[in-house]
């Protein structure tokens, strides 16, 4: 299905979120043994880590097909019918940004997930009919950036919630090693572990500065990514030593410089910076927060002591003068 060499296509090559990869392990062997299809599955955390990998691993491990879709690719009731009639028992369906499904077709999973039958009313008034139509048992895997955002109802749904947690910087190195052999990079431990610490704990940023390190690896180095070498392309990429690239840096500046470091309102940060406040929470806070950059208050965002002496700023400075 997926085409990226990168993506691991079993358990054993999936590399961290050892909690998670623990117990689901045991979901497969277990719905296996019954010959069951497996409960369906909510993933949750940042973008990144490996929500789409993981939908692909359990079909992989269960044997069956998987088909990929999203909240916002199911336009209609009709849209989400045809998916469904289409399955073959036990198959895994994956709707990306579950979150995002409109009211109406939500009302057509919940049968769905629950009974494994589509049920649709159609006329109105003395021709309404209702139908009750049987599916194939099937895996729901669904992916959401924010398992706040989902309804109750469908949140239920899911016989297990699995949250995805931010990779350290050794797992990632792990995954950069893995990465480089596969596509052939030369690369040494030190260069594995600069690109890796300066990846914000995600994978999909890790193998994606693999890839522009190698570049300047290539030419203006000898090819292979060393310590020095990763640092130089890392440094050529504006990406600092904690990983924060050029937007990070313009948000936390832009929130001390203009607004004495907050509180200041989602929506006025947004439109401060010129991005959606959706980016902000879902790109670019969950990082500042875990490294104690950022803090969400009932008041809007502040940013952090840490966060002004990384900028070269002074705390002092923009807060009302101490004496
Ligand atoms: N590529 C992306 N995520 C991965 C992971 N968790 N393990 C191995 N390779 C990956």
């Amino acid at each position: 299905e997926s085409e990226n060499p990168l993506r691991p296509k079993s358990l054993s090559e999936y590399i961290g979120q050892d909690k998670a990869k623990e117990n689901l392990a045991v979901f497969i062997e277990a719905a296996r043994q019954r010959q069951e299809s497996l409960d369906h599955v909510l993933l949750y955390g940042p973008p990144g880590l490996g929500k789409t990998t993981l939908a692909g691993i359990i079909a992989n491990e269960l044997g069956v097909n998987l088909r990929i879709t999203s909240g916002p690719a199911i336009e209609k009731p009709g849209d989400l019918a045809a998916l469904l009639t289409n399955l073959n028992p036990g198959d895994v369906l994956f709707i990306d940004e579950v979150h995002r499904l409109s009211r109406s077709v939500e009302e057509i999973l919940y049968p769905a997930m629950e009974d494994f039958a589509l049920d649709i009313i159609t006329g109105k008034g003395q021709m309404a009919a209702s139908y009750h139509l049987p599916l194939p048992h099937f895996t729901l895997v669904g992916a959401t950036t924010r398992a706040g955002q989902l309804s109750a109802p469908l949140r239920d749904r899911f016989g297990v919630v699995l949250r995805l947690e931010m990779y350290s910087p050794q797992e990632l190195a792990k995954i950069v090693t893995r990465s480089a052999r596969i596509l052939d990079i030369p690369i040494e431990a030190g260069g594995a572990l600069e690109v890796a610490s300066r990846s914000r704990g995600t994978p999909r940023i890790a193998n994606r500065l693999l890839k522009r390190v190698r570049d300047f690896a290539q030419v203006i180095s000898n090819g292979v990514i060393t310590y020095e070498s990763a640092k130089i392309g890392l440094d050529r990429l504006e990406i600092d030593e904690l990983g924060l690239d050029a937007n990070d840096r313009r948000m936390l500046a832009t929130l001390i410089k203009f607004y004495r470091g907050g509180p200041v309102g989602l929506e006025t940060l947004a439109a401060a910076i010129g991005e959606e406040a959706v980016t902000i929470e879902d790109v670019y806070e969950p990082y500042l927060m875990q490294i104690g950059f950022l803090n969400r208050t009932p008041r809007g965002r502040c940013a952090t002591h840490a966060a002004y002496l990384h900028l070269g700023l002074d705390p002092a400075e923009g807060m009302p003068a101490a004496q």
